[in-house]
C-alpha cells in the first residue's frame, strides 16, 4: 500500500505544482512508482508540466464517474520512467467532491508507492477534496508574510481534517531578496509563523521553472532540483540535512 501526500498552500501561485512534480520526478528516479494527481479542476497545469498534455483523452472526473476505467485516465509522463499523471478535468464544472476522493485515493494507493495530490489554490472544497484522503501534507509557502499567514490557515484546516503529519516547504527562497525585504529576521521566524515543522527549502531557480514549463526535467545543475531530490529522500525516511548554503 502506497502513501498519499497532499501538496497544498492556501495561497495561489506559490509552487504547489512545481514542488509536487519535482518530488514526483525525484521519487520516480529513485525507482518508485509515483502517481501525480492534478486536483485543480478547470485550472489544470500538470498535464503541460509533465509533457503528457497531447496524449490526454480522459481525466479524473471520467474515472470517478465511471466514464472510463481509472487506468484509462492515467498517463505515463514522457522521459520519466515510473512517473504517471491522473489529470484534472479541463472544466471546473467537473470538480470532484471530497467523498469521491475519499474512495478513489485508497484505490490508487494499491498500485503506486506514492500518490501526490496537487491541491488547487484556496481553502474551499477543492482543498478538502485534495487533502481528505492524504496520509501526509506538505504546505508550500514563499517566505513572505501574506503567504505565511495562508500557510498557517492551511495547517489549521489540515489539522481539522485529521492529517497529523503536516510539514512546511519554503519555496522560491532567494537569500539576498529575503534579507532585502526585511519581513523576517531569519527562516526560523517563517517556520514559527506557519506553525509547521520544516521539510525543505527550495531556492528560486529559473532553470527548473523553465524546464518544467516546457514539460521537461530540470538539468542536474539546477539548485531547486537538488533541493527537491533531498526532499524526496526525506519522504523516503532518509536523514538528509538541509545545507547551510542554499
Ligand atoms: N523554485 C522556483 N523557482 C523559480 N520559479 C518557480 C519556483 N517554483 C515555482 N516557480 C514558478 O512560479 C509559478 C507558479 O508555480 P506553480 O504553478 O507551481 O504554483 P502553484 O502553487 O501550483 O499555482 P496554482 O495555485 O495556480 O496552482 C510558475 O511560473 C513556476 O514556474
Ligand atoms: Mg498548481
Amino acid at each position: 500500500m502506497g502513501v498519499s501526500v497532499v501538496v497544498t498552500s492556501g495561497k495561489g501561485g506559490v509552487g504547489k505544482s512545481t514542488v509536487a512534480l519535482g518530488m514526483g520526478r525525484a521519487l520516480a528516479q529513485k525507482g518508485r512508482r509515483v502517481l501525480l494527481v492534478d486536483c485543480d479542476a478547470g485550472l489544470r497545469s500538470l498535464d503541460r508540466m509533465t509533457g503528457a498534455e497531447e496524449n490526454l483523452v480522459f481525466d479524473i472526473a471520467d474515472a470517478a464517474f465511471g466514464r472510463c476505467a481509472p487506468a484509462e485516465a492515467i498517463y505515463p509522463c514522457g522521459g520519466a520512467e515510473g512517473l504517471f499523471l491522473l489529470p484534472a478535468p479541463s472544466s471546473g464544472e467537473d470538480r470532484i467532491r471530497p467523498a469521491v476522493m475519499g474512495k478513489l485515493v485508497p484505490l490508487l494507493k494499491r498500485y503506486y508507492d506514492y500518490v501526490l495530490l496537487d491541491s488547487p489554490a484556496g481553502l474551499g472544497e477543492g482543498f478538502r477534496s485534495a487533502a481528505c484522503a492524504a496520509d501526509r501534507a506538505l504546505i508550500v509557502c514563499s517566505p513572505d508574510p501574506v503567504c505565511v499567514r495562508n500557510a498557517s490557515a492551511a495547517r489549521e484546516l489540515l489539522e481539522k481534517l485529521g492529517i497529523a503529519d503536516r510539514r512546511l516547504v519554503i519555496n522560491r527562497f532567494s537569500g539576498p531578496f529575503f534579507h532585502a525585504t526585511g519581513a523576517y529576521p531569519d527562516l526560523d521566524a517563517v517556520i514559527d509563523g506557519a506553525g509547521a515543522r520544516l521539510f525543505g527549502v527550495v531556492p528560486e531557480d529559473p532553470l527548473l521553472a523553465a524546464a518544467f514549463l516546457r514539460g521537461k526535467g530540470a538539468p542536474e545543475s539546477s539548485p531547486a532540483r537538488k533541493a527537491l531530490y533531498r526532499m524526496a529522500g526525506r519522504l523516503e525516511g532518509e536523514a538528509v540535512p538541509i545545507p547551510d548554503q542554499l
